[in-house]
């Protein structure tokens, strides 16, 4: 059975992995993302690739990466949280593996991988909303992969969802993975734990004390020991999803919607707090199906599986 590779390049780490035909993960690899330096993030991704290639034969490689990626899938022109700025990605990597590479969006990949193998198996029309440090999308319509006219379509955390509203990495104001990202619940818990040390003392004391250091683990944990406080900031969270994912069914009309990405593993916590939001929000609602919202299904391999994949299709 065939195999190719699949790379998903996170923030923090490098996921490679060896993929088959039917999804299957035969050996992958994790490395640390090396901070700041596109060039040293194409070394990582060749070697890991080269060490995968020697003992697997494999015939291409799909690159998941969280930027906006040209429609040649080849070039990141721009990512909103990572330092790629027209970055040659597919032939840094290409030269040094001597195999074809393919460079996808990396929530792009991971929509296609739960389409294909996850919780999108049997639906035509997908949208994958991956709630992580930010936001991605991917749109899978009629059993094909969206990609617009110049490979930048479904980048769905970059509308404004608040005139006026805060930063985004994008350089504009208001945008969604402002206010339901990873990012956006820690930024929720620490203005409450600001506001009102007393309230938020338990995240504050597993986060060793002060504000700054709140990360998403310690929201987690507190929400899942019940904490009033942890559990409003998911719920914002998980509310403005909902809302967001209602004006996406308004112009896509998918059957049904896949939470990806790191904060959904926690999803139990919140998804019903989006799936009332959706409702509440969607148009017409008493007069139209209404699409299931699931979690994915891959876990952290979905990009990896998602990319390989596509390094077979065009
Ligand atoms: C980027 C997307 C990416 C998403 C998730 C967004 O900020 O614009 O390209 O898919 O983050 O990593
Ligand atoms: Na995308
Ligand atoms: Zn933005």
């Amino acid at each position: 059975m065939a195999l190719t590779i699949g790379v998903d390049v996170g923030g923090t780490k490098i996921a490679v992995g060896v993929v088959d035909e039917a999804g299957h993960i035969v050996e992958n690899l994790l490395r640390p993302t090396p901070a700041d330096s596109p060039d040293q993030v194409a070394d990582t991704i060749s070697e890991a690739v080269l060490e995968l290639a020697s003992r697997h034969d494999v015939e291409a490689v799909g690159l998941g990466a969280a930027g906006f990626v040209d429609e040649t899938r080849s070039i990141v022109r721009f990512a909103p949280n990572l330092a790629w700025r027209e970055e040659p990605l597919q032939k840094k990597v290409a030269e040094r593996v001597n195999l074809p590479v393919v460079v996808e969006n990396d929530a792009n990949a991971m929509a296609w991988g739960e389409y294909r193998f996850g919780a999108g198996r049997g639906e035509s029309h997908v949208v994958c909303v991956t709630v992580g440090t930010g936001i991605g999308g991917g749109i899978v319509l009629g059993g094909v992969l969206y990609r617009g006219r110049w490979g930048m379509g479904a980048e769905l955390g970059h509308m404004q969802v608040m005139p006026g509203g805060r930063l985004c990495g994008c350089g504009n104001l208001g945008c969604w993975e402002q206010y339901a990202s990873g990012n956006a619940l820690v930024h929720e818990a620490r203005t409450m734990a600001a506001a009102d040390p007393a309230r938020a003392e338990h995240m504050l004391r597993l986060a060793g004390g002060s504000v700054s250091d709140i990360e998403g683990e310690h929201i987690t944990q507190a929400a899942r020991d019940g904490d009033e406080c942890a559990l409003t900031a998911f719920t914002t969270m998980a509310e403005w999803l909902g809302q967001g994912m209602a004006d996406m069914a308004a112009v896509l009309d998918p059957g049904c919607f896949i939470l990806g990405g790191g904060v959904s593993r926690a999803a139990d916590l919140w998804i019903d707090r989006t799936r009332a939001a959706f409702l509440r929000a969607l148009t017409a609602a008493e007069h139209r199906p209404h699409a299931d919202i699931r979690p994915a299904e891959l876990g952290p391999a979905a990009g990896l599986v998602g990319a390989a994949d596509l390094a077979r299709h065009p």
